[in-house]
């Protein structure tokens, strides 16, 4: 996607240096566009904590990147296996609820155990890390084509009128490595020149939504307006919302969706005021082996993101306190909305129903409870 008019991916490797990837540290923006060099497993790990990069196909990325720089490290020392096993390890450990973090890794050890020299497995890791970066940028084009069916449909029911879609938190290109998972449609919808504005709910703790997500559609001049979390409800019910397109951190094979902290209250009014609710994700996001979404692990950070708010100020990064330093504070960052609240399931290979059956529609080569890589899925 395009920053001032240059066309830019969240995660790349440096040009003429195999040693180094490069990323959009995205702590500083909007205000500031700062590009990172990560040259080790050690700092991507930090980066995928500490949310330079985040979002579920960002954090998969980086973390098949990781593991391609954990393996040029591991192959300057003797212990090769231990080296690359500790840097999954700690790559695993950054964040627990975003699947893509756990399949991207896992992919990476199957690819770098088939080679037998130092060198294959590198040459393995470098091409799976290319890979899993094209795919998911590709797969959330394929997102954004289906989506758009589905928004045109939407159109029609209201020829000449402003359609007004509400997404949360930061499901946009700076989740992923390029297009965005519940921003693709709208991107796409932008392109053929459709009167889209979407509501941009603030995301509080972090911010993801007025931060990110405004950015982003400011960027590519899409109309767009931040509002705060607890509005959502207030605009469904006053018909100011026709549809409502979030992304998701991991959805069970069954259908049910984590994503940010406030999603479910959305999805509650959503079906209370007659509102379509879709989930956008590419596959990478679904959990094999998970049935209940009550299982998925949710992530909890420090209190501090809650009492206090950050933002920019006289051309300085600064944080202020909110609540009481006495009180106590709960950061849960992630909820799962069941999926009987779920219109629909927007995939790279089309939109389906979040139920078993019909994602095994879609999906008929996974195994029950398994995982399968290796089809560079930029096949159908
Ligand atoms: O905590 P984050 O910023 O990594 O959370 C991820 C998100 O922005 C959202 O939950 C998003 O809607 C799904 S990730 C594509």
């Amino acid at each position: 996607m395009k920053v001032d008019g240059k066309q830019f991916r969240t995660i790349w490797r440096k040009p003429g240096d195999e040693c180094v990837v490069q990323l959009i540290d995205q702590r500083f923006l909007p205000h500031d566009f700062v590009i990172e060099e990560v040259r080790g497993a050690d700092q991507m790990a930090r980066a995928i904590r500490e949310m330079h990069v985040r979002g579920a196909g960002l954090i998969g990325a980086s973390a098949g990147y990781g593991m391609y720089l954990a393996v040029l490290e591991a192959a300057r020392q003797k212990s090769f296996d231990e080296q690359t096993a500790a840097a999954a390890a700690q790559l695993r450990a950054t964040r627990p609820t975003a699947v893509n973090l756990s399949w991207a890794i896992d992919r990476q050890l199957q690819a770098i155990a088939g080679g037998q020299t130092a060198e294959e497995k590198i040459a393995l890791a470098s091409r799976t890390a290319d890979l899993i970066a094209d795919e998911d940028a590709e797969h959330c084009r394929r997102i954004g084509q289906h989506g758009l069916a589905l928004i045109q449909q939407i159109a029609r029911s209201k020829p000449n009128k402003k359609l007004n879609v509400l997404t949360h938190c930061n499901a946009g290109w700076l989740a992923f490595v390029d297009y965005g998972s519940a921003t693709a449609p709208i991107y796409a919808g932008h392109e053929k020149g459709l009167p889209l504005h979407v509501w941009v709910t603030e995301t509080r703790p972090r911010n993801q939504g007025s931060k990110l997500t405004a950015w982003e559609l400011g960027q590519q001049g899409v109309s767009h307006t931040v509002v705060a979390d607890s509005a959502a409800g207030h605009l469904m019910q006053r018909g100011e919302v026709d549809l409502v397109i979030v992304g998701s951190d991991r959805t069970t094979h069954t259908g049910d969706v984590a994503n940010k902290i406030g999603t479910y209250l959305e999805a509650l009014a959503a079906k209370a005021n007659d509102i379509p609710f879709y989930v956008a994700l590419p596959s990478s996001s679904i959990d094999w082996k998970m049935r209940d979404g009550k299982d998925i692990p949710i992530e909890e950070r420090g209190a501090e993101e809650v009492k206090n708010a950050d933002g920019w100020h006289d051309g300085q990064h600064t944080v202020v306190r909110i609540a009481p330093d006495q009180s106590a504070a709960a950061n849960y960052g992630f909820d799962v909305t069941p999926r009987n609240l779920v219109t629909g399931l927007i995939t790279e290979r089309g939109v389906c129903e979040p139920n078993e059956k019909s994602i095994r529609a879609l999906f008929p080569e996974r195994p029950n409870g398994g995982r399968r890589f290796g089809e560079l899925s930029i096949c159908c």
